[in-house]
């Protein structure tokens, strides 16, 4: 509840009709920061995670700190032309328009056991094409990490039918 109640609705952004949830307010309390990733670490910390995988820009924040609480490595997904050596991409569709993540193909060993995490999930779709990318690189998703859902949008049921576990900290109806 305390992770909730940091987290600021700012109306009608980027676009009318959207709520946009914005975790700022949380990372800049030092109790929430440290409950958020306290809490995703405690419930990953025995599941013998080889990498965390964190989708630009904000899943990096809780990604990298997460990787570091569990002592383990860190690997960005990026939006297109963003990675510098030779990468894996996916397409996928956007309210409007197609957008395209992609991650380095030397980034995930075949068999690694993977952890996806961002600070939302929504529709699923910016998740589902990380995991695909990870899934082509032979790695194993073993669960996906939100700080937040919204269940109206049906991303963690999109996730549920690739056969995936998913997780997230509270729900914005
Ligand atoms: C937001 C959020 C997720 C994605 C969720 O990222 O951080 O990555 O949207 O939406 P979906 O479940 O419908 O795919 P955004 O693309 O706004 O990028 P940002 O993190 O750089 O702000
Ligand atoms: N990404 C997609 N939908 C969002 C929302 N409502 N708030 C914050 N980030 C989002």
């Amino acid at each position: 509840m305390k992770i909730k109640s940091l987290i600021r609705t700012i109306p009608d952004y980027p676009k009318p009709g959207i709520q946009f949830r914005d975790i700022t307010t949380l990372l800049k309390d030092a109790e929430g920061l440290r409950l958020t990733i306290d809490q995703l670490a405690a419930r990953y910390r025995d599941q013998t995670i080889a990498k965390v995988v964190g989708i630009e820009s904000r899943g990096f924040i809780v990604g990298a700190a997460l990787a570091y609480q569990l002592g383990v490595g860190f690997v960005p997904v990026r939006k297109r032309g963003k990675l510098p050596g030779e990468v894996l991409g996916h397409d996928y569709a956007l309210e409007y328009g197609t957008d395209r993540v992609e991650i380095h193909t030397d980034a995930i060993a075949p068999g690694e056991r993977v952890l996806l995490v961002d600070d939302l999930i929504a529709t699923g779709g910016t998740a589902e094409a990380a995991v695909m990318l990870i899934r082509q690189l032979g790695g194993e998703v073993t669960e996906c990490a939100f700080i937040v859902d919204l269940p109206d949008l049906g991303g963690m049921k999109r996730l549920a039918a690739l056969g995936l576990k998913a997780y997230a900290l509270c729900e914005f109806e």
